[in-house]
This record gives structure tokens, sequence and C-alpha cells, in this order.
């Protein structure tokens, strides 16, 4: 029987958890799991890693606080958002181009962009490998970011604004209940990247899928054939999205539900499921983010996973096909 994620939450310590958001509640839980490691490919014992996979899939931050990134000689002039080309906010790399998108700069500095970025791809994924051998046959490398701006005080529209707590979702690239796993390491020497952390999965479903809708017959053909979204979308993705848009709008809810707030600190790196952890990312200047699709086969524990969540409440599968 999985423990349930609740039963293993633990009281937030000074150490970890800083001071909450203004007027929220003080947190009755710290999401946060500091790990020792210093090496992107860590020797593990079977148990260590059972372990790590179970926090993770409970919806835990596994967090690195001593396993560094580092840049090669003459890479540090990246930190600096005037790379990005101003209309993308990171500067991209997909899984199997061969330059990046998003930056501006002559011929040498996009090539080395670019090698900078699939380092970080490389090291991101011998660390997820190491950890969780049992995902590689399961996970695809999707994007590579460095995110070169700070986050503070960005003009953005109230649905794209992750300053505020949501899980991932995305509106034209329907995942049909691939999980989202990410690996972030601040790669900022001196700013901390400041995190709020939300309540679990299964209370903020319990709060909004509610007010969630099913799709109208036809819609998810409609919407793949005007090219809206890039294959069918699945009544998991349909429901999802409005999660992500039902927790930003209701700033009562930003303000009010069980949250932590955490700085990882320069240097550091940090591993979650994004579409299951409540995340706002509310102040930092230089990030490098890899993605992964992780089939749900390779979910040991889907207590908690968001389409099992969902498919529990509304009673049926959210993926189908
Ligand atoms: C996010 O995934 O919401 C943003 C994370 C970050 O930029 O730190
Ligand atoms: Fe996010």
């Amino acid at each position: 029987m999985p423990m349930s994620l609740d039963s293993t939450l633990t009281p937030s310590t000074p150490a970890t958890a800083t001071a909450t958001a203004a007027g929220a509640a003080a947190p009755a839980f710290n999401l946060i799991r500091p790990q020792p490691y210093t090496e992107w490919a860590p020797q593990l014992d079977a148990g260590t890693k059972a372990g790590l996979r179970r926090e993770l899939e409970q919806g835990a931050v596994l967090f690195f606080p001593q396993l560094r990134f580092q840049f090669e000689p003459g890479e540090e002039r990246f930190l600096d958002s005037r790379w990005s080309d101003g209309k993308s906010k990171n500067i991209n790399l997909r899984a199997n181009d061969q330059a990046v998108r998003g930056a501006t700069g002559g011929e040498q500095d996009l090539k080395d962009l670019y090698v900078l970025i699939r380092r970080y791809a490389e090291y991101s994924e011998k660390l997820v490998l190491s950890l969780f051998p049992e995902y590689g046959p399961h996970m695809v490398r999707a994007g590579t970011s460095l995110r070169p701006s700070e986050i503070a005080g960005r003009p953005v529209s109230w649905r794209k604004d992750d300053t505020r707590l949501h899980v991932d979702a995305f509106p034209s690239n329907p995942m049909l209940g691939q999980r989202l796993l990410r690996v972030f390491h601040n790669i900022d020497p001196q700013a901390p990247r400041v995190w709020r952390v939300g309540e679990p999965f299964g209370d903020f479903a319990k709060r909004f899928v509610p007010k969630t809708k099913g799709m109208w017959p036809g819609q998810a053909r409609v919407m793949e054939m005007l090219h809206i979204t890039k294959r069918r979308r699945s009544e998991y993705d349909h429901r999802m999205l409005q999660l992500h848009d039902l927790a930003k709008a209701d700033l009562e809810y930003q303000a009010n539900v069980p949250q932590q707030e955490f700085q990882f600190p320069p240097g550091s790196t940090w591993i979650v499921f994004s579409d299951q952890v409540l995340h706002a990312a509310m102040r930092g200047r230089a990030m490098m983010e890899q993605t992964y699709y992780l089939s749900p086969k390779a979910i040991s524990d889907h207590t908690h996973s968001p389409e099992a969540v969902l498919a529990r409440m509304l009673g049926r599968p959210m993926v189908v096909g």
C-alpha cells in the first residue's frame, strides 16, 4: 500500500522553509527534500533510489543544494537577458535540434549557447537515469532551456504569470497523460530562485475539479483540425488546463492556500513533477531547465498522479484509446 504524501509531510524547519507569502497560512508542511549528492551520476543503492522515487511520485521537490552545473570559461556572459530575442522569455533547445531558438547573438555566440544548453541536457539526463533507472525506457527528452531574465515584475497576462501558483499544462500541446518531469538549476551566482510551493495535488483537485467542464462533442477533433492543438486533446488535458487557469485566476486561493516559500540558492538543482506540484516562481535571475515526458507506465505509485486523481474524482479514465 503506498504511503500517502500527507502522512509523510513533515513540519517545516527554519533551515529550509522561509517566510510564507504575505497573508498565507503558516505552512503545515515542507515538500522540499534535501539530498546530499554532489555528482550528476551518483551511485545509489536500490533502497535509496526507491525512496527518492516514492517521494518524487508523491509530489515532493527533490532538492540538491550542492549539485552544481559549472560554466566553461566564457560562458558566464550568457547570464544576461540581452541574449533573449525579445519574443520568447527563454532560450530553448529542442531535443533533436542542433541550434537554439529564441536567442540573438553572433554565430559563435549562438554556437556557444547551444553547447552550454546541450551540456545541461546531458547532465540532467545522467542525473535522472542514475536516480530513476526504471524511468529510462519510458522517458523522452523534451526541451532544454536557459532562462536568463529576472522573473519578478515581468509584464505578462495572468494566464502566463508564473508568479501565481499553478500546475504546468499546455494549451496547444496535449500530453495525453504523459507526465512532466523537470530538472531545474539555479545558474545565477548570486541571487536565489524563490519559489512558492502549494498544497498536494489531491487537495488542489478537490477544490477546483468541480468547477471544470468536459469538452463538447467534436471539440477535440475541431481543435486538432484548426491546428489549435498539435494532436487531439484528451479530457485529461482539457481539465488540467482549466485547473491551471482556475488556480491562477483566483487571488484569494493564491494568498490563502497552504504553501511554503523556498529559496533555491545559487548553484543548486531540483527535480519535480511540474504537472503535479503546485509551484510559482517569484524571483530569480537565471535558471536552466530540462523537461522530460514520462509515460504513466513508468509511475509506480499512481495515488497522487494527476490523471489518476482526476479519473477517481470523475469516475472514468481521462485518456481514452
Ligand atoms: C514555472 O515552471 O512555472 C517557472 C519556473 C521558474 O521559472 O523557476
Ligand atoms: Fe510552471
